[in-house]
């Protein structure tokens, strides 16, 4: 298929992670992608990527991740504009971190509709912010398989201990930021899928095994 185009509206499970910085997202989503057998797609995994790599899209994002503010909607919107369109993507496909902001919905459901393809499900992880300190800057995470630890709740084995990295953004200074940019930005996208019915808040706190069994019965 070409670049650009959406695939053909043949299959489903096309979804949304959504939830506050630390909410579990990227811990489930590794989990549900198993199960369901659709491409994880993390705008936050593919901009540190282009961070590492040094390309004019990592240069131009890295000062706006450090300090925990949002990359801007025209960069971050073709940049999934893009990746949904590919191959990998026809049978469906998890968003985690995307949308964040109500132009960034607004562009995904124009994007679908043109392709005549909807989404199937949004999932709200819901974590009170009080907790979600202590899950940003414990966590660390294992550059060689992407594997995501907390210091206390799942610390890395011994064997990678010494090469798992803490990332640039999870200070306490920027996570305060990251938590104020998600209830000023983000948020306000809750009521536009709750509207469209596609909804399904899911409680993040407690056992990674018991939030993913709550996810995924809220998605049967
Ligand atoms: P992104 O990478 O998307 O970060 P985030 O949304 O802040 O989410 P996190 O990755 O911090 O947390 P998570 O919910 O995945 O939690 P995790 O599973 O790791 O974005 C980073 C930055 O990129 C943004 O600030 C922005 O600058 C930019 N960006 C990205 N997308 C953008 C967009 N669409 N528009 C504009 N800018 C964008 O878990 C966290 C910790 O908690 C871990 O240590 C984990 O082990 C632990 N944990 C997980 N589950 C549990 C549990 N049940 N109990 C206890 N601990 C748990």
């Amino acid at each position: 298929m070409p670049r650009g185009s959406l695939p053909a509206p043949d299959k489903h499970m096309r979804m949304i992670l959504v939830g506050p910085p630390g909410a579990g997202k990227g811990t489930q989503a590794a989990r549900l992608v198993k199960t369901y057998g659709i491409p994880h797609i993390s705008t936050g995994d593919m901009l540190r990527a282009a961070v590492k790599a040094g390309t004019q899209l990592g240069r131009q994002a890295d000062e706006f991740m450090k300090s925990g503010q949002l990359v801007p909607d025209a960069v971050v919107i073709g940049m999934v504009i893009e990746r949904i369109s590919q191959d990998d993507c026809q049978e469906g496909f998890m968003l985690d971190g995307f949308p964040r902001t109500r132009p960034q919905a607004e562009a995904l459901a124009t994007a679908l509709d043109e392709a005549q393809l909807s989404l199937d499900s949004v999932v709200l992880i819901e974590v009170a912010d009080e907790l979600i300190e202590d899950r940003i800057v414990k966590r660390r995470s294992d550059p060689e398989t992407g594997e995501i630890y907390h210091l206390d709740h799942r610390p890395p084995p011994p064997e990678v201990i010494d090469r798992v990295v803490q990332r640039k953004d999870d200070t306490a200074e920027a996570c305060r930021a990251r938590l104020s940019k998600y209830h000023s930005e983000t948020a306000p996208i809750v009521p536009f899928y709750e509207a469209a019915g596609l909804l399904k808040r899911v409680d993040g706190v407690g056992a990674p095994d018991d939030v993913e069994l709550r996810i995924k019965a809220a998605l049967a």
